[in-house]
């Protein structure tokens, strides 16, 4: 150093009192100077070698910037860094296979069941229907910690059946033995082979079936299928041989998924009327607590969901949940679900209530409830 170069030259050369106070002068000055480098390198280090080679964090939030203020040597800290990727990963929206950050008891017991869990066979299955509010019962009841379910639809008893048993097995979660294995693939209801083969992998699964009107059940679907094929023909053109006539095409599939009860003389044949669940796909929207109580009854559960997982999105007429499985950021289902319907004529839809009424009526007598679709 230049400076400790001089004051030994200062040193030796004279003994004089301004020669003294050009000593501590310098000195000082030096050690200013040692002061800025070790800062300087510091700086250095903090904002290109963070561990892992990454940067270190900006103060993402206010407790990360009071950490930052009383632990100036933040960067050196393993434990505070730690906590501030938590708080990083709690903030960001998490990617559900990579949330594996520990949060709470219900994550780490699900660790568990990751870890010491067997995969089994399903013991219930959502089998419908399509536009019903499927998507909305499974992530409603996975938030279940006694629940352990196949985030995507596997389509086994429809277009996988010949994989066999072992490769549906193969998909599933890992479950403990108190634990519920759910799957559900809304296309089951209107398969025809569905009931039988279900049945021949186990007599006692349990089913869920979510209903809803007919009428906005295929306006639903016509939506869904619109928004993918722009060019198909209009509502009114699909769902009519004759529309002057009022003969409705019942080999549309849009019209054909709503007549519940031809599909469920279908599972009847193979299932008791005690082994399916059927949830109105418009109370799980204006009560979704209560429907998810009848729920958890039927899978046997101890009534955990409840008023206080919910709340309901003005904007999006949807409720969402608060706290869902994998992350603890408030979640509402995707762009796709509540989609605002094309509009269709009233009088196609009166047309339409006609033609549905005679289904449903029968269907309420044999499920044993009013759906109150009129
Ligand atoms: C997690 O497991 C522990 C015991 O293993 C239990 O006491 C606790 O209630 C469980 N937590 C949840 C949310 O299930
Ligand atoms: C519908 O029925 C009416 C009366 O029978 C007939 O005149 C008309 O051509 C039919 N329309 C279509 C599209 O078949
Ligand atoms: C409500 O839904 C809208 C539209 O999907 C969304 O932009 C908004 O963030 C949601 N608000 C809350 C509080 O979930």
């Amino acid at each position: 150093s230049p400076f400790l170069d001089m004051a030994h030259r200062l040193i030796s050369s004279a003994n004089t009192s301004s020669a003294r106070f050009a000593f501590i002068f310098t000195v000082s000055l030096s050690c200013t100077y040692l002061f800025y480098s070790i800062l300087f390198c510091r700086s250095t280090i903090m904002t290109n070698q963070g561990y892992d080679g990454k940067r270190c964090p900006p103060s993402g939030s206010a407790a990360a910037g009071k950490k930052l203020l009383g632990k100036p040597e933040i960067c050196a800290s393993l434990e505070v860094r730690s906590a501030l990727l938590e708080t990083a990963a709690q903030k960001a929206p998490r990617d559900p296979v990579k949330a594996a950050v520990p949060t709470d008891n219900k994550y780490r017991n699900m660790s568990v069941a990751q870890k010491y869990g067997n995969k089994k066979l399903p013991n219930a299955l959502i089998v419908g229907v399509k536009k019903g509010g499927t998507r909305a019962v499974l992530e409603f009841i996975r938030i279940h910690p006694d629940v352990r379910a196949l985030g995507t639809e596997p389509h086994f008893f429809d277009r996988n059946y010949d994989r066999g048993l072992d490769w549906y097995r193969s998909l599933m979660p890992r479950t403990l033995d108190s634990q519920i294995t759910l799957e559900k693939t809304p296309s089951y209801f209107v398969t025809r082979e569905a009931p039988r083969r279900i049945s021949s992998m186990s007599h006692e699964t349990k089913l869920i079936v979510v209903v809803r009107n007919p009428v906005t059940r295929a306006i639903s679907d016509y939506t869904q299928t619109l928004s993918k094929k722009p060019e198909i023909p209009t509502f009114e053109e699909l769902a009519f041989k004759n529309r002057s006539l009022g003969i409705v095409d019942t080999s549309w599939n849009a019209i054909r998924i709503g007549m519940y009860i031809l599909h469920l003389e279908n599972w009847l044949q193979y299932f008791r009327p005690s082994q399916m669940h059927f949830v109105s796909g418009e109370r799980l929207i204006t009560d979704p607590a209560g429907e998810m109580g009848r729920v958890q009854d039927f899978l046997g559960l101890k009534r955990i969901i409840t008023d206080k997982h919910f709340y309901f999105n003005r904007t999006k007429g949807f409720p969402c949940l608060k706290k869902p499985e994998s992350s603890s950021q408030p979640r509402c289902l995707g762009k796709s679900k509540g989609r605002t319907h094309v509009q269709i004529d009233q009088e196609v839809i009166e047309q339409l209530q006609e033609f549905y009424r005679p289904f449903n009526i029968k269907f309420f007598e044999i499920v044993g409830h009013d759906f109150k679709w009129d």
